[in-house]
């Protein structure tokens, strides 16, 4: 059963930049709602019990909003206003901390998770990406493909020719409705993509991945890149599976985006 999840948000959020200078992406309000929430959210309607979250210096934020007020609470009793205690109540899920020293890369971020994971299989949800729930949420759909096969999955969603180059893009065999086995991932190919599947930003790992995370170099952007080690693990044989998913998905590095699922949900909140 996967139970835990891992979610790295100790980047720079530069493409959000200047406003990510002293508010992390993870916190941009979203009807109400700081977005790294709709994530918390997708991963306890997903059954997970613990997350741990990659923050850096900057990011003391995360952990005041997932702490108790307890001046707040008492405030609004003794205000009469009882009423809002319910939208500062904590979600029903345990969640840890680990600073991440320096930005190096997703892949360093991830290994920062090895003592969390311990030798369990683990979920990994990048909190730039809100993936909204349908018959059930994106990450409820890997963990059931997880139980059935227990093999790695990553979710996939097919992306324009000119999009192609911001993400992950992978090469697959079809397997079953839905479901691809990857024969190769390259991470933001230039030219010639091997197809036009890329990788959003849900994982269902094996813990052995950390055994190779800790061999893999500098790639782009002199990062450690979590691609570059699902390569070398795909070079082994072991297997990684995709899943084509259908949620609707809001990049919220990207303003129009951003915009979008705010319109949406608020839209939706209010019957329009
Ligand atoms: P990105 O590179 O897309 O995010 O990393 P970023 O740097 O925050 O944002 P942009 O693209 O410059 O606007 C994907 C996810 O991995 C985390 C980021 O916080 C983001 O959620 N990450 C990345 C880390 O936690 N540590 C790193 O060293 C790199």
């Amino acid at each position: 059963m996967v139970k835990k999840a891992v979610i790295p948000a100790a980047g720079y959020g530069t493409r959000s930049l200047p406003i990510t200078k002293v508010l992390p992406k993870e916190m941009l309000p979203i009807c109400g709602r700081p977005a790294i929430d709709y994530l918390v959210e997708e991963a306890v309607n997903s059954g997970i019990e613990e997350i741990l979250i990659i923050v850096s210096r900057y990011k003391n934020i995360i952990m005041d909003y997932y702490d108790r007020s307890l001046e707040l609470e008492m405030f609004l009793k003794q205000k009469n206003k009882s009423h809002l205690l319910q939208t500062i109540q904590l979600p029903d899920v345990k969640i840890q901390y680990v600073r991440q020293p320096y930005a190096n890369g997703l892949g360093a971020a991830i290994s920062l998770a090895q003592t969390f994971v311990k030798d369990e299989p683990f979920a990994v949800m990048l909190p730039d990406e809100i993936i909204l729930a349908e018959k059930q949420t994106a990450l409820q759909g890997l963990i059931s493909i997880y139980e059935k096969k227990q093999s790695n999955v990553i979710a996939l969603q097919e992306m324009p020719l000119k999009e192609l180059g911001n993400y992950g893009v992978v090469d697959v065999t079809l397997n079953e409705e839905n479901l691809f086995k990857i024969n190769k991932i390259v991470e933001k190919p230039v030219s010639n993509p091997p197809s036009n599947l890329a990788v959003i930003g849900r994982y269902i790992f094996n813990p052995n991945i950390f055994d190779y995370i800790k061999d893999i170099k500098p790639g782009i952007g002199k990062e450690i890149q979590l691609t570059d080690a699902i390569q070398v693990m795909i070079e082994k044989d072991i297997s990684f599976l995709g899943n084509k998913i259908s949620n609707t998905r809001f990049d919220i590095g990207k303003e129009s985006d951003y915009i979008k699922i705010i319109n949406h949900l608020y839209s939706k909140k209010n019957g329009l």
